[in-house]
C-alpha cells in the first residue's frame, strides 16, 4: 500500500538557486515523520510544494495514491491536507476562537464554535479563546495555528517548526498531542529544529541538506548517520 503522502523526485529552482533537489519523502497514516535539516535546507519550500503554494520544477505529490501535484491549495485542503506556518499566519485582529471557528465552518462542521473551543482546549490554549490573536505570545499563537489546522479535519498535518517559541512544558505537551493525533490515524509531518522533540516523538526522520534528502530512517539510525552529524547535529 502506498503512503498517505508521497513526494517523488521533487525539485524547486529559484533562478540559479536549487532549493529542493530531487527530494523523496513520505508520511504514513498513524505516524509522525520528522523532516530536519539546517537553515535554508529547503524544508519550508518542500512544505510549500506539498500544499500547492509553490509549484515544483519537477516531481509529483500524491495523497492516498492520487496525484495532486497540479491541484490548487484549497482543493488539497479539501482532500485532507492542513498545515501551520513557520511565519505565523493567523487573522490577527480576530479572536483566538474565531480563528479556529472560521476553519471549522469551512470544513462544514455543523457546530463550529463548539469544535473550535474543544480544539483550543486540546492544544492547551482553551483559556485564550476570547483574546485577540494579535495579543498572543508566539508560543500560544503557534498552538492556535495547530488548532486551526485540526479544524480542517486533516488526514495529513504538516507543521513547520511548531515548537519554536514554546517553553519546555508546552513543547512536551505538543509532543504528547502529536503522538495522540498519530494514534488517531493522522499522518503528521513535522519540520522542527528542537532535536529532542524530533528524536522523542518521530517514527521516522528524513534529513534535508542543500535540498537533498541525505538520510532517512528511525531517529536512532538518522542520529548515527555520519552525514547527518556533519551537516546538522554536529553543528547544533
Ligand atoms: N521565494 C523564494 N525565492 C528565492 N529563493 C528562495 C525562496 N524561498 C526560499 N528560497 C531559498 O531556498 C532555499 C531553501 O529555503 P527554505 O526556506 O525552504 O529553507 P528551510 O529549510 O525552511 O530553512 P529554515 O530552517 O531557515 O526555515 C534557501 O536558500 C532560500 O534562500
Ligand atoms: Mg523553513
Amino acid at each position: 500500500m502506498s503512503a498517505t503522502l508521497e513526494v517523488t523526485g521533487v525539485s524547486v529552482h529559484f533562478g540559479g538557486v536549487t532549493a529542493v533537489d530531487d527530494a523523496h519523502i513520505s508520511a504514513d497514516a498513524g505516524s509522525v515523520t520528522g523532516l530536519i535539516g539546517p537553515n535554508g535546507a529547503g524544508k519550508t519550500t518542500l512544505f510549500n510544494v506539498i500544499t500547492g503554494v509553490q509549484p515544483a520544477t519537477t516531481g509529483t505529490v500524491t495523497l492516498e495514491g492520487t496525484d495532486i501535484s497540479r491541484l490548487p491549495t484549497f482543493r488539497r485542503a479539501r482532500l485532507g491536507m492542513a498545515r501551520t506556518f513557520q511565519r505565523l499566519e493567523l487573522f490577527w485582529t480576530l479572536s483566538v476562537l474565531d480563528n479556529v471557528l472560521v476553519a471549522a465552518e469551512q470544513a462544514g462542521d455543523p457546530t463550529p464554535a463548539e469544535t473550535a473551543q474543544r480544539l483550543l482546549e486540546r492544544v492547551g490554549v482553551g483559556q485564550l479563546a476570547g483574546e485577540q490573536a494579535g495579543s498572543l505570545p508566539t508560543g500560544s499563537a503557534r498552538l492556535v495555528e495547530v488548532a486551526r489546522a485540526l479544524a480542517c479535519e486533516p488526514k495529513v498535518l504538516l507543521l513547520d517548526e511548531p515548537a519554536s517559541g514554546l517553553d519546555e512544558t508546552e513543547t512536551r505537551q505538543l509532543g504528547v498531542l502529536l503522538r495522540s493525533l498519530a494514534g488517531e490515524g493522522l499522518a503528521v509531518l513535522l519540520v522542527e529544529h528542537d532535536m529532542s522533540l524530533v528524536m522523542e516523538i518521530c517514527d521516522t526522520v528524513s534529513v534535508l541538506d542543500l535540498g537533498r534528502v541525505i538520510a532517512s530512517g528511525t531517529p536512532a539510525e538518522v542520529r548515527a548517520h555520519p552525514m547527518v552529524i556533519e551537516a546538522y547535529l554536529g553543528a547544533a
